[in-house]
């Protein structure tokens, strides 16, 4: 038998400084072994916090997304569930070959790189529009007054929502995928919008299946694959499913991302100095600053060995995607930022056939913020000091309360004061 370390993992990543940075508590988590046991939502579970092992359970076909197909697997699904959230249930990310395979087809037919590289110019002007009203405050919260907007925009338009609902759309997609919303209070307190939200896709997939547009839900309700088309239920779910995967994890993309850089001035100031440095900075921020840390829970469909560990059938994996991006082994000096690191393997999109369908929207998104962001305001710093910046409590996904910004048009607010 043996001997693996068992650990909480909540209880970890509790502590605000843990919140504030993880890095220490990953190095913890992976010098106590390739395999460490723990309990989770499932009951007895391991959780693998090293970038070896996380890769290749995430391209394992012995390893299952849906419970069911593990034996003695029952569905997430409860009775008691709002219907929007047994949607998420159903989505594709928590599904295996044939049924994922068949719905990415559809949505990826969608969803196309050219699709989304259409999408440039919106960005750009979506993005100017929020710098533009945030360079009339003094002090910037670049979550609420950018990062949050624009990815959220960005979806609205491309589901077709149409304008006139799109303030109220945004109100309430920002109440729903709220994910300090985790207590069984909030929970409750936000049961009211689900089902506002379910309501709202269900008459947006009519108005689109009546008055076809140029964007995604009518590129959803006429993808077809060999005669096969989503169900109505599909389409809701897979809707809702790119609201959910493509939100927050964007915003944390670029929340943390330019926290990082006020942090690292010398890589600040690298990448004002060379502008085209900026898709392996942005990589490098995928890798660095986790805005996802874990992926959905894998199951063993067969007894199975991983690290000289034997894993039961049935057993439920936690993969620490966040802590396979800091491991030395996979790059030399994980734990510090360097945005010309190459090679970059970072596992922050995933792996294998779950390997996130966003990923060059969210890139896009960055790439088109975070330079904008750099030529508007030559300066930037931190208006609070950085003990005092709030993460909030999602253990996995990683991202801030708020980031509030000095953005003076040029010259600290140190070098003011000394003129
Ligand atoms: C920085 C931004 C993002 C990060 C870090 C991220 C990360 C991930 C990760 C790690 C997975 C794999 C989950 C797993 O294997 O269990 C995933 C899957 C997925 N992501 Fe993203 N994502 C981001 C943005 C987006 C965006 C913008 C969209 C769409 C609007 C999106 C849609 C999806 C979908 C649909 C899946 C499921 C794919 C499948 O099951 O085949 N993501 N994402």
């Amino acid at each position: 038998m043996v001997e693996t370390a068992r650990v909480d993992l909540q209880r970890e990543f509790k502590a605000p400084e843990a919140r504030a940075n993880p890095i220490p508590v990953y190095a913890k988590l992976r010098k106590l072994g390739p395999v460490l046991r723990s309990a989770d939502l499932f009951g007895e579970g391991f959780v693998l916090p090293r970038y070896e092992e996380v890769v290749r359970v995430l391209k394992d076909p012995r390893f299952a997304n849906d419970r069911r197909n593990v034996p003695g697997g029952s569905s997430l699904d409860r009775w008691w569930m709002p219907a929007i959230m047994r949607m998420l249930i159903s989505s594709m990310v928590l599904k295996d070959p044939p049924d994922h395979r068949r719905l990415r087809n559809l949505v990826q037919k969608a969803f196309t790189p050219v699709m989304v590289e259409n999408l440039n110019g919106r960005v750009e002007q979506i993005t100017e529009d929020l710098l533009d009203a945030a360079a009339r405050k003094p002090v910037v919260d670049l979550m609420e007054d950018f990062a949050l907007p624009l990815p959220l925009t960005v979806i609205a338009e491309m589901l077709g929502v149409p304008q006139s609902d799109r303030i109220p759309f945004r109100a309430l997609i920002a109440k729903v995928l709220d994910s300090s919303a985790v207590t069984p209070i909030s929970f409750i307190r936000n049961y009211p919008n689900m089902l506002r939200l379910n309501s709202f896709l269900r008459k947006l997939v009519k108005l689109r299946r009546e008055q076809p547009g140029d964007d995604l839900v009518t590129a959803l309700v006429q993808a077809e694959e060999g005669g096969d088309r989503l169900s109505e239920d599909e389409l809701i779910s897979m809707v809702f499913l790119l609201l959910f995967a493509g939100h927050e994890t964007t915003v944390n993309l670029i929340g943390n991302g330019v926290l990082e850089l006020v942090r690292h001035p010398e890589q600040l100031q690298k990448l004002r100095e060379q502008p085209d440095l900026i898709d392996s900075a942005i990589e490098e921020m995928l890798r660095f600053t986790n805005p996802v840390g874990i992926v959905a829970p894998r199951f063993a469909k067969e007894d199975v060995e991983i690290a000289g560990v034997p894993i039961p059938k049935g057993s439920a994996l936690t993969l620490l995607i966040a802590s396979a991006n800091l491991d030395e082994t996979a790059f030399p000096h994980a734990d510090e930022l360097d945005i010309t690191r190459s090679p970059n393997r970072h596992v922050s999109f995933g792996y294998g056939i779950h390997y996130c369908l966003g990923a060059p929207l969210a890139r896009l998104e960055a790439r088109v913020a975070i330079p904008a962001l750099l030529r508007r305001f030559p300066r930037l710093d931190l208006a609070v000091p950085a003990e005092k910046l709030r993460w909030r409590p999602h253990i996995g996904l990683r991202g801030l309360e708020a980031l509030p910004l000095s953005v003076s048009l040029a010259g600290s607010a140190a070098e003011r004061s000394a003129a």
